[in-house]
């Protein structure tokens, strides 16, 4: 069942095909999101979940325990389980100065 994803910053609202990565669906739908191992371990792509649930394609995606209490995702091995809202990213895009 495929889920949506909204992003706050910058705004954009897509849906995530079953067993499509956050990262995946938003490069689907046209929506640009920095990115750049692909595999979870880099943190390039990390941003914060408003609310939502996701799951993990890799037993240890690059967070810590209290990054991931803290509401932390890693978009591009995280595959949503519920609708979400992601919030900012931790690192500023090049592209936004
Ligand atoms: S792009 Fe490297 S951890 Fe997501």
């Amino acid at each position: 069942m495929p889920h949506t994803v909204l992003i706050l910053e910058p705004a954009a609202a897509f849906e995530a095909a079953d067993g499509a990565s956050l990262l995946e669906a938003a490069q689907d739908a046209g929506v640009v999101m920095q990115s750049s191992c692909r595999n979870g371990t880099c943190r390039t792509c990390m941003r914060k979940l408003a609310s939502g649930t996701v799951k993990y394609r890799i037993p240890w995606p690059g967070l810590t325990l209290d990054e991931r209490g803290d509401g932390w995702v890693l978009p591009c091995v995280a595959e949503p389980t519920s609708d979400v809202v992601l919030a900012e990213a931790a690192q500023k895009a090049w592209w936004d100065g």
